[in-house]
């Protein structure tokens, strides 16, 4: 196809606006899939976000479609997620595209993300094209949510395109605003290539698939390319577009979006962000790029067998081909042993993280509490940052400490007020300013610790909003605190992993809960076990599991040799899942219910 027939665009959107479901009518509409193979939510095709029924990855599929003027397009749809934690993702993708639909629930109307998206939007200078959507349901007030698109978003809602992604209704003018409204990329088929890796994977079969965006130049199978951020060359053995499968193409050509294999086998050799040319013809210029991830919880990773440590290596090196926000690097615990210092962009993020590593994997993991990054001023006048409690320097040197804060924007309909204000209050929180959006519909602003939102502060919020609550937030400078470290000690014997450090109002609370999950996780072993809270030697909280060993194969009687056998193998394996401390089996299960005590 010609570069004037292609339109690379996103669909943006608050969450269950409908972004998803109005994916899969194109999909369908351009018959890409038969209808045999289709399912609903296609392009969430991750295990984790068919359960969680989020998107977590952006994807990109192409679309072929003849249009009124009888022209065949190629339109690239790149389907990006909604949680706050994956706007990395989000945008990498908006880069790749020259126009963004704009999803409104008709019965919503403009929501906390739809703004943020929007501004994400206009930053990468997209034409933004207004869609209307759910206009089938009962309750749909067509003309208040263009008037809110005119008023919050400055766009025209009278031009908005009304669409039920549900029934199908209306849906075919999307492609055809989406060939008459959006620009075709630019770039020059026959200059040099210039590509740019917006995303890869790993495949274990074919090694590398490098996803780009295809700029300048044309790239077909035989060519030999090389990556300039390290002058790596490979030769291509495949090049094409993303049809929910790979659909392989003899070339791509300037302003196309697809894959590139070429046997990569070393898995350092492709970066988020590099560009792609030929060895033989490159390109001067490598492309902009992308703006570093900026992490903001940290925790520390560790297999529960020890000697998975080489493969948590590779699978962190893997996983990061397909997730380019997550960073690593190397750590080691006096308890765990050797592991990973990793940041994350969020809780949600970290929990994706550890699920991948397991399911894509098979690696079980140990976590250490997530923290935020402190900055701490020494005595002698000296500032760092920290986030690792391991790290936390001796009290009485340290002259003053900062935390991260947030300003939250949260949006409820007005019923909620006492009960938001309530949570927020409780997480430290200082309301600063809220603000009536429509008769019933509220917009509260809180300064919150960030410490405080990265643990359960969302599922808080959500329950007791029943759903309603909007929740968005921005990064905001450190104020000074009161800071602790806790630690834990499990039969006398400090665990550095279980390490925290918390708001000293906060401390004993956190200890006790804490300790009463240990105490529920670890199981009883042949003596008594304390486990204890302690600021500096000052133990605040203690618990104690009894003696006791339990005999598995006490249960069958008789001489049944194979299985007893049976059973002290199955014991064995359960035993994967522990991890010696001193003398205490602490198995990983109790690592993570201390995570989530907070
Ligand atoms: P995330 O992927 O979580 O960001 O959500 P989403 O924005 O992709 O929303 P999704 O497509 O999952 O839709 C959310 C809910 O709205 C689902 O229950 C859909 O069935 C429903 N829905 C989507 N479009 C329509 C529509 O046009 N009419 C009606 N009645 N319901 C719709």
């Amino acid at each position: 196809v010609k570069i004037e027939n292609i339109r690379n665009f996103s669909i943006i959107a608050h969450i269950d606006h409908g972004k998803s479901t109005l994916s899969d009518r194109l999909i369908q509409l351009a018959e890409i899939v038969s209808d045999r193979d289709f399912k609903d939510q296609m392009l969430d095709s991750m295990d984790i976000e068919r359960e969680r029924g989020i998107t977590i990855k952006s994807q990109t599929v192409t679309l072929p479609y003849t249009a009124a003027d009888g022209e065949t397009y190629l339109l690239n749809l790149i389907d990006t997620p909604g949680h706050v934690d994956f706007s990395y993702e989000v945008s990498r993708a908006l880069a790749s595209c020259e126009g963004a639909f704009l999803l409104v629930d008709a019965s919503q109307g403009v929501e906390a993300q739809t703004l943020a998206n929007i501004y994400l939007a206009m930053e990468h200078d997209l034409e933004i094209v207004p869609v209307i959507n759910k206009i089938d349901l009962p309750s749909a007030e067509i003309e208040w949510a263009k008037d809110q698109i005119d008023e919050d978003l400055g766009l025209d809602g009278d031009s908005a395109l009304q669409v039920s992604a549900k029934t199908g209704q209306g849906v075919e003018a999307v492609f055809e605003a989406a060939v008459n409204l959006m620009p075709s990329p630019e770039g020059d088929s026959n200059a040099p290539l210039q590509a740019l890796i917006f995303d890869s994977h790993y495949d274990p079969y074919r090694g590398t698939i490098v996803h780009v965006r295809i700029f300048h130049g044309t790239i077909k199978k035989g060519d030999k390319i090389s990556f300039l951020s390290n002058n790596s060359q490979y030769k291509v053995e495949e090049v094409g577009l993303f049809q929910i499968v790979r659909k392989p193409m003899d070339k791509l050509e300037a302003g196309q979006v697809g894959y590139i294999i070429a046997g990569i086998k070393t898995i350092r050799d492709v970066s988020c962000g590099d560009t792609v040319t030929l060895a033989e013809n490159p390109c001067v210029q490598p492309m902009p790029g992308f703006r570093e991830p900026n992490p903001v919880v940290f925790s520390s990773m560790y297999p529960v067998a020890s000697d998975d440590y080489a493969e948590l290596t590779e699978a962190l090196e893997k996983l990061k081909l397909n997730d380019a926000s997550l960073i690593f690097e190397k750590d080691a615990s006096a308890a765990l042993g050797f592991g990973y210092r990793c940041g994350f962009l969020g809780l949600l993020h970290l929990e994706v993280v550890q699920e991948r590593l397991e399911r894509e994997y098979d690696i079980s993991l140990i976590l250490t509490s997530p923290s935020v990054q402190y900055e701490i001023t020494r005595s002698d006048g000296t500032v760092e940052i920290i986030d690792n409690p391991a790290l936390y320097p001796d009290p009485m040197e340290i002259e003053k400490t900062r935390e991260p804060f947030i300003k939250a924007a949260i949006i409820i309909p007005d019923r909620y007020m006492g009960a938001v204000m309530q949570v927020c209050l409780e997480h430290r929180g200082v309301s600063t300013n809220y603000q009536y959006l429509t008769s019933n519909r509220i917009e509260m602003k809180f300064d919150l610790p960030l410490a405080e939102v990265v643990y359960e502060f969302y599922d808080r919020l959500k329950s007791v909003t029943q759903g309603y609550g909007s929740f968005d937030y921005e990064i905001a400078g450190y104020q000074e605190t009161d800071l602790v470290k806790l630690d834990f000690l499990v039969n006398g014997e400090r665990v550095d992993a279980l390490s925290q450090l918390v708001h000293r109002d906060k401390a004993v609370d956190r200890a006790r809960n804490a300790c009463k999950q240990l105490r529920e996780e670890i199981p009883r072993q042949m003596f008594k076990i304390a486990i204890q809270g302690a600021i500096g030697g000052k133990i605040i909280s203690r618990e104690t599991v009894s003696a006791y060993r339990k005999d598995v194969t006490a249960k069958c009687y008789g001489g049944d040799i194979s299985r007893k056998r049976k059973l002290l193998e199955k014991q064995k394996k359960g035993k994967k899942r522990m991890k010696m401390v001193g003398a205490v089996e602490i198995p990983q299960s109790a690592f993570l219910s201390v995570l989530k005590s907070g």
